[in-house]
């Protein structure tokens, strides 16, 4: 490793002290009985397999039905690691066995009697917390790793087929900095759906279609210049919409216009709007790929609100079937009152347009139809939550059984700090568009000068300022709870020892570089003296709660227990690393570290890429 070092090799402040990954989610820890998983099958450890079958012997000798049990019996990190490796609640078992939760986790720890690979069983109320042999969590943990067998390499095909609509910006208007969240979190939750052996649909629902489109047409016959254009699209096309917006107070008939257009454009004949629709999409789709690719993202499907347009009539014709469609003043609606929702889902306008709520409810036919998925996941900001509710609910009260499957996945918003050091929502700072290469530049130019000043003989300096500059901007959106508000602050976001993108990937570097100086190779797992790695119990416990965390990830549709999975690893490591010697140290010890430090290296990489982030092999 280089200088670059200079970077601090401890943990973020408070690495080492944090508790497991996910506590705070867990299940049982808050007391909180928690219904089984509704969508996955969970991915164990054979740890975690050694000690269900022992757990499933222990209630069917107590007389429950096996198949009944084995669901509720659900491992995870307890809340504090103090207690045990794992805990079981025994709330839902202890009710099928119609018992006292306390009582039950008793008669539980009482049968677990120790074995090769559990160490001890201690009920505490209704939990019962488990420690393994320290040699058989070694053994499991890194022979699963090197391995690549699930949960850390990636699950065999579990039947789940999960939509993920995301990014999905407005094509004829600025990118917006929510859109790059949603794209960001998106990626992100494809990722780790894959990895949990979900067949994934990842669709960029574009907004091509509908008046803010026609608005665009419409500044653009009147102002428009085509080499303009080509030259610069997202920033051209943002400087009409502002021009329209501007224009359109004082011209007030400029709107009717659109909506004209837009009537011209939804006749589907061969006409003007429809070339200049055409031009519009194609000049922005083009102008997306430079981002999306720097952000390593792709999609599975790019279906704009426009590839709609021929399938509304049906959809309509599906909710009138239905008996829920109503008439106000000439509009089409469906009431939603009885469902808890005020305000009605406007289907059509009474000048017979249809809108973004028309094409949202033919989409999710056409998902339903085209991909049967389990799941559809919308990505999109909290400030849709009522759109996204009155879709469900048109879907609920029409008894179609994909309304189950929509799920709204709102996050907050990007706040930047404005001159008086208060914080405001980003875009709001210049009143300007945000071009999202202009935000991704920056970052890389500022990874670019530190590493200039920390580490100048980097090879492929500027590769690597590229790919941390990125993912610092991509780390950050992604470390809280994604209903958090953002703050977009350069400084915490490079703060090479905070818990951040590049904190994470320089620890990847740190043992890429030990792996590289240490001139032998890693051992294969069945080489290891696992005995010898009982001093490395800490970095072994954080590993062994990547399967939870990942699990945990896809059913909250939250990526940020995957983040926080790799800043406790890192700091693990680093701190492990900072009290142990691996080159240098005698053979078979060097040997059962190197493991260690090389599975720690695969982990923490591909806890990265399921963040869509890569981990640099120097830095
Ligand atoms: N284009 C919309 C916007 O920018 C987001 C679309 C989200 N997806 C959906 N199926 N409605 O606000």
């Amino acid at each position: 490793m280089g200088p670059a070092a200079g970077m601090s090799p401890h943990g973020p402040k408070g690495a080492t002290r944090r508790g497991p990954i996910c506590a705070a989610e867990a299940s049982g820890s808050t007391g909180a009985p928690e219904a089984p998983s509704r969508y996955l099958p969970r991915p164990l450890t054979e740890l975690h397999d050694h000690l269900r079958e022992r757990l499933l012997a222990a209630t069917t000798a107590l007389g429950l039905d096996r198949a009944a049990a084995a669901p509720l019996v659900r491992l995870d990190p307890p809340k504090n690691r103090e207690h045990g490796d794992v805990a079981l609640g025994a709330f839902q078992l202890a009710k099928l066995a119609g018992k006292a939760p306390p009582a039950l986790a008793g008669e539980l720890a009482a049968a677990i009697t120790a074995d090769d690979v559990i160490e001890s069983a201690v009920a505490a109320g209704p939990f019962v917390n488990f420690r393994f042999r320290r040699a058989a969590l070694a053994r499991a943990v890194l022979t699963a790793v090197q391995t690549d067998a699930a949960p850390y390499g990636r699950a065999p095909a579990s039947g789940q087929v999960v939509c993920i609509d995301f990014s999905s910006p407005n094509i004829a208007k600025p990118f917006h900095i929510g859109h790059m969240r949603s794209t960001v979190l998106g990626n992100s939750l494809c990722r780790i759906h894959r990895h949990l052996g979900a067949v994934v649909h990842g669709i960029n629902h574009l907004g091509d279609w509908g008046m803010p489109f026609a608005k665009m047409m419409t500044a653009y016959m009147h102002w428009g210049n085509e080499q303009e254009l080509h030259r610069s699209p997202m920033r051209y096309m943002f400087d009409l919409y502002k021009r329209y917006g501007q224009e359109v107070k004082e011209h007030p008939a400029l709107d009717d216009e659109a909506a004209a257009h837009f009537r011209a454009l939804e006749s589907g004949a061969d006409n003007q709007e429809r070339r200049m629709w055409q031009l519009l999409r194609d000049e922005s789709l083009q102008a997306f790929q430079g981002p999306y690719q720097r952000l390593g993202v792709t999609f599975d499907h790019v279906i704009g609100e426009s590839f709609f347009e021929d399938k509304m009539e049906a959809a309509m014709a599906r909710v009138k079937a239905a008996g829920v469609l109503e008439n106000s003043d000439g509009a089409e609606v469906v009431w939603l009152k009885e469902l808890g929702i005020k305000e009605p889902c406007l289907l059509r306008k009474s000048d017979g347009a249809t809108l973004y709520h028309t094409r949202d409810l033919a989409a999710a036919f056409y998902r339903e139809d085209t991909f049967h998925p389990d799941r559809i996941l919308y990505v999109v900001g909290a400030e849709q939550k009522l759109h996204f509710d009155q879709l469900k609910g048109v879907l609920t009260k029409m008894q179609e059984p994909i309304a189950k499957a929509i799920e709204h996945v709102p996050f907050g918003l990007v706040l930047s700090k404005t001159e008086d050091g208060k914080w405001e929502k980003f875009a709001s700072r210049s009143g300007n568009a945000v071009f999202l290469d202009e935000i991704l530049d920056e970052a890389v130019a500022k990874v670019r000068a530190i590493i200039r000043e920390k580490n100048p003989d980097l090879p492929d300096a500027d590769q690597t300022a590229e790919q941390v500059g990125v993912s610092a901007i991509v780390f950050n959106d992604l470390k809280n709870s994604r209903i958090k508000d953002v703050k977009f602050d350069w400084e915490s976001m490079l703060n090479f020892d905070g818990e951040t993108g590049p904190y994470v990937q320089f620890a990847c570097a740190r043992l890429s570089s030990i792996l590289r100086k240490v001139e032998v190779p890693v051992p294969a797992p069945g080489q290891v003296d696992f005995t010898l790695l009982a001093d490395a119990e800490r970095v072994l416990l954080v590993m062994l709660d990547f399967g939870t965390a990942v699990q945990r990830a896809a059913e909250q549709s939250e990526p940020s227990i995957v983040t926080a999975h790799t800043i406790a690893l890192a700091g693990e490591i680093h701190s492990y690393l900072r009290d142990h010697y691996v080159i240098g140290a005698e053979p078979a010890v060097r040997d059962a570290r190197l493991l260690l430090v090389d599975a720690a290296r695969r982990l923490l990489t591909t806890g990265l890429s399921l963040l869509g982030i890569a981990a640099p092999e120097r830095m």
